[in-house]
């Protein structure tokens, strides 16, 4: 299972290298997941401002990375479960993604955040798949009137976002928005979430946490 990983992501990062982009912002020429404004970290006051971490995971490094940083902030948290399970082998699970990435769907989640309302900041964590995030992610934000909340996109890869992070700031068009981070898990191998905690912290802190 390991090699077959290790393989089928060595073919992807070959790929996704041809649509490459910055790394760890995410961006890209023209379509940059920031509101300048917005993103100047004294006009973000905290005080008082409920958070939530919506996350997606299929082999546990977003989830990882999700609850840390709800835990550093205090947020609660969201799953985003697709209703029918994905596979649970790497190849058939890309393979399912894929078909439902080119067909634009938006399969049916598990749950709804009640309180949306509620949230004044929503993270919105999610790995990469086939170059932007799984398409639950956006059957979630589409259910949701979002506008006038912060949205801050986050991502891990194995070789970096694509337009994952622009994507999530598409999708929530009435939102602000500021700058996103991508773990590349690609030097750990695929894994390892904490050694990149550190990252997480000097991001969290650069746009006003
Ligand atoms: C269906 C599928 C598609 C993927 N597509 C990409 C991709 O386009 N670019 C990339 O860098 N990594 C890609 N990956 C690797 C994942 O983004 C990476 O392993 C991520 O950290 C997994 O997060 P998770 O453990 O929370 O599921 C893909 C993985 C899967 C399962």
């Amino acid at each position: 299972m390991k090699k077959v990983f290790k393989i089928t992501a060595a073919i992807l990062l070959a790929i996704i290298g041809l649509n490459a982009c910055n790394a760890e912002t995410g961006k890209k020429s023209g379509n940059i997941p920031h509101n300048s404004s917005e993103n100047k970290k004294e006009n973000f006051d905290m005080k008082g401002k409920k958070i939530l971490v919506a996350y997606f995971s299929w082999s546990g490094n977003t989830k990882d990375a999700a609850q840390y940083i709800a835990k550093k902030l205090e947020a609660d948290v969201f799953e985003i479960i697709r209703e029918k399970e994905y596979p649970s082998e790497y190849t058939p699970c890309t393979e399912e993604a894929k078909a439902e990435k080119d067909a634009e769907k938006r399969p049916a989640i598990k749950g709804m955040v009640d309180n949306m309302v509620e949230y004044d900041i929503v993270f919105v964590c999610v790995p990469v798949w086939w170059y932007t995030a799984p398409m639950p992610v956006f059957s979630f934000l589409e259910q949701y009137d979002l506008k006038g909340k912060t949205v801050i996109p986050f991502c891990t890869a194995y070789s970096g976002p694509s337009s994952t992070l622009s994507d999530i700031v598409d999708a929530t068009p009435k939102s602000n928005h500021k700058d996103g981070l991508c773990i590349r898990t690609h030097e750990q191998g695929g894994k390892g979430m904490d050694k990149n905690y550190s990252k997480i912290d000097k991001w969290l802190k650069e746009i006003g946490f």
